[in-house]
């Protein structure tokens, strides 16, 4: 029995330095000390030993197990320090690598051009309005004195969805949807997207539009002329030269485009000014009485201007950019230069 018991003990000694982990130890503990183990086992049969040999016996036991409980923990030990500095070594960090650059976004050039539009025009005194893109044919063309067959139609090439829902072509329908709504004074800008079936390196089939509005007693061309020439020296300098030249609307009478110096080529001529050293950026002019018959206003009793200008146009000369189609390409490199 003692020679089996020395046995046991060697036996378990070795399978317990091989456990390669904690689950193989465990089982190898079982194995000899567990409930159904074989040292346990033997521990049992101490019964058929006569009483002198019995103390010694058990001595001996005792010993083999502490000895074995010792091995079982110092193993035990040695494996959780191995898995650590296994885990330590498979995630190393390499502190000499250079760092992950985070990515931020930014904002389009067109967005910063359209708020700083909207915060100068807000800053004087105007409110902001909108109106749906996806426009009808009463407030694109006929509310605004265009009615159909006029040959003012073929000024804007329009996107059909049917014969009376367009994709709006300017913002100015805005006019009357805030018109229908209010009674004058009115004071807002309208700021959106429209879309003409129109591409070249100054025109876009979509582009941004920002429609002004004003109605009250005894406004005149005077406050039209007042109004864009700060907007202009805000927006571009107090050098910067501009022009109104006639035109015309059938929704303005009398109309006008303005024009700022191309401040690409300095008024020598290029090709965005198309050679002649400037550009339009937007139309304008007094509100025509008949557009004031269709939203009931009196105008005997009011008079008013509006303007709708090209938001791309004026990004153009802001940054230089000499191709509207640019802003449209998501090309990173041309927007992170913003
Ligand atoms: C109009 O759209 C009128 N609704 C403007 C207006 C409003 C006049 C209120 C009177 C009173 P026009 O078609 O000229 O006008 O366009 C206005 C501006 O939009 C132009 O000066 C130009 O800057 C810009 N624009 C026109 N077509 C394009 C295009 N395809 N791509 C980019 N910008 C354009
Ligand atoms: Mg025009």
């Amino acid at each position: 029995m003692k020679g089996s018991l020395e046995r046991l003990k060697e036996e378990a000694l070795v399978l317990i330095d091989k456990a390669p982990d904690d689950q193989e130890l465990i089982s190898v503990k079982a194995r000899y000390l567990g409930k159904k183990g074989e040292i346990t086992a033997i521990m049992k049969e101490m019964g058929s030993l006569s009483p002198s040999e019995r103390p010694a016996f058990g001595q001996l036991v005792n010993v083999v197990k502490d000895t074995l409980e010792d091995a079982f923990t110092r193993r035990l030990l040695s494996i959780k320090k191995s898995a650590t500095l296994d885990s330590l070594k498979k995630e190393k960090v390499d502190i000499t690598l250079p760092g992950r650059r985070v990515l931020v976004g930014k904002r389009h050039p067109l967005s910063i051009v359209m708020d700083e539009v909207v915060g100068i025009f807000t800053r004087i005194g105007f409110s902001v309005a909108d109106g749906p893109e996806i426009e009808t044919d009463y407030y694109n063309f006929e509310a605004l004195n265009i009615p159909r067959d006029h040959p003012a139609r073929d000024m804007q090439d329009t996107f059909y969805i049917s014969e009376d829902i367009v994709l709006r072509t300017h913002t100015s329908p805005v006019q009357i949807r805030t018109m229908e709504r209010q009674a004058p004074p009115i004071r807002i800008i309208a700021p959106g997207a429209v879309y003409r079936c129109d591409s070249d390196v100054t025109h876009s089939p979509m582009f941004h539009q920002v429609e002004g509005l004003i109605v009250d007693k005894g406004i005149s061309f005077g406050d039209l002329k007042g109004i864009l020439k700060t907007f202009v020296g805000e927006m571009f300098g107090e050098d910067v030269s501009l022009r109104f030249r006639p035109s015309f609307f059938p929704f303005t009478e009398p109309s006008a485009e303005v024009d700022i110096q191309c401040v690409l080529c300095r008024g020598d001529g290029c090709r965005v000014c198309s050679g002649t050293g400037w550009l339009e950026i937007m139309g304008c002019g007094m509100v025509d009485p008949a557009v004031f018959g269709f939203v009931k206003y009196d105008p005997e009793i009011y008079t008013g201007f509006a303007f709708g200008m090209g938001i791309e146009r004026i990004a153009m000369l802001k940054y230089k950019i000499n191709d509207i189609r640019l802003f449209f390409e998501n090309d990173i490199r041309f927007l992170n230069q913003f």
